[in-house]
């Protein structure tokens, strides 16, 4: 154990849980390098953080030359550009008129705002979450969430008319086999009507929250079917769409959002992780119109669209732009696919989905995925879970990330995956 984990491990709250203890000196594009000296592969982006890698030079000059002009202006004690600027650059790229903003400081903080959002503007309380669904720690977001009930132990009542519909989530789906896409996809449309019937009632609903991609709940894309059937459903109840893209937006699927990809409108877009490129931020996006029911003086931040974070963010968001990444995030999926498919005749992987350069491999338990990305860290390649059970290895690859490497790094972890399928044999 190294001496910064030590250290670590006398300041930092045990509550933290960790994949690992690496002690990091610095970042490099898709690399780390370690105090000792030791290069990781990094296939997480920090989970999905840095999708132009670890300090890229425009990002580092960006902020650089932000810090120098001003770190700090509470926006409503006076206004700063890098806010102005990136909310209009979000207005071009964002589907369905999402052109307003309320900047946050993370992804529960967008959550909460949403909510209450939805909750003022409709007039309502009612909110409909998925089963599975990740939607951050704090009491609000935590409240929508259910990807692990874990997340909620010991805190006793959370936020109150919260109500879990299941997700569209074909392996975990608890009906009779066959579990393909179609027969999941209806039974969670009939067990939302069921809830409607039985439980609450439709006029009461504020507001229908979903990641159109589970992040945390396993890397499982929401059929097209479902989201439009969202949609109507929310069109005729009188209820906000609100569209969790924060592990999701801004080129990690394939598209700037998935919402735009699968031709859904939401009323709300919650938006973080790779919003800051690296430091901290979130954001609120909905049409104008929606915020203007947003009552002045009723939310706000102290710190919320931070100058440093949002010129940040907007150096990461042009790099996608202008190196055509949106693009390339279906190379490098193609690529991670093209690598994994040794496993695909593996009787312990249950499957193998992906969307752009969300990849993941469901293993049939935790014992496989936690054993498979510690020997890829063995071989020097750092991925991650998530699942219920961690049973699923997630991919999350810069996207410039070299060719090579990428292949190389999944090759590592193919190898360290079949070397834990068979150690009696081995
Ligand atoms: C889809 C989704 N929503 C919300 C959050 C919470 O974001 P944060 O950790 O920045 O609060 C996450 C974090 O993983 C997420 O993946």
């Amino acid at each position: 154990m190294s001496d910064l984990a030590d250290r670590a491990k006398r300041v930092l709250s045990p509550v933290l849980g960790h994949y690992t203890w690496l002690p990091l000196e610095r970042g490099e594009g898709s690399w780390l390098i370690t105090k000792d000296g030791r290069r990781v592969l990094d296939l997480t982006c920090g989970i999905a953080v840095t999708p132009v890698g670890h300090s890229h030079p425009a990002v580092v000059k960006a902020v650089q030359e932000q810090a120098a002009k001003i770190m700090h202006m509470n926006v409503g004690v006076a206004t700063t550009e890098p806010a102005v600027v990136l909310g209009e650059f979000l207005g071009e790229v964002l589907p369905g008129g999402l052109d307003t903003f309320v900047f946050q400081n993370s992804g529960a903080e967008a959550i909460e705002g949403a909510l209450k959002l939805a909750r003022q503007a409709t007039g309502r309380e009612s909110v409909i979450a998925f089963r599975g669904s990740f939607h951050g720690r704090t009491v609000g977001a935590l409240s929508v969430t259910s990807s692990k009930s874990t997340y909620r132990r010991g805190y006793g009542s959370l936020m109150p008319d919260v109500h879990f519909a299941p997700y569209p989530y074909p392996l975990a789906c608890r009906i009779a086999p066959p579990h393909d896409e179609d027969a999941c996809t209806t039974h969670a449309l009939d067990e939302l009507d069921a809830m409607l019937e039985h439980e609450v009632p439709a006029d009461d609903v504020a507001a229908v929250l979903i990641e159109p991609v589970l992040g945390e709940g396993g890397y499982v894309p929401a059929p097209p079917r479902f989201l439009a059937e969202l949609r109507a459903l929310c069109d005729r109840i009188g209820a906000l769409l609100i569209i969790d893209e924060i592990q999701t937006a801004f080129g990690r699927a394939g598209a700037w959002t998935v919402a735009e990809r699968q031709g859904v409108r939401p009323d709300i877009m919650t938006l973080a992780k790779a919003l800051g490129g690296g430091l901290p931020l979130g954001a609120v996006a909905a049409p104008r119109e929606l915020h203007a029911k947003w009552q002045t003086g009723t939310h706000g931040s102290t710190f919320g669209g931070n100058p440093v974070s949002c010129v940040a963010g907007l150096a990461t968001l042009r790099v996608i732009k202008e190196e055509r990444l949106i693009e390339r995030a279906e190379t490098v999926g193609r690529v991670v696919e093209e690598e994994l498919a040794p496993l695909r005749r593996d009787d312990r992987v249950r499957q193998i989905r992906r969307m752009g350069a969300m990849i993941a491999v469901e293993f049939a338990d935790k014992g496989a995925s936690k054993a498979a990305i510690a020997g890829a860290l063995e071989r020097d390649v750092l991925l991650i879970t998530c699942g219920a059970h961690d049973q699923v290895v997630r991919f999350i690859p810069p996207l410039n990330i070299a060719e090579e490497d990428l292949r190389r790094g999944v090759r590592a972890f193919v190898e360290a995956a079949k070397a834990v399928q068979q150690p009696a044999t081995a």
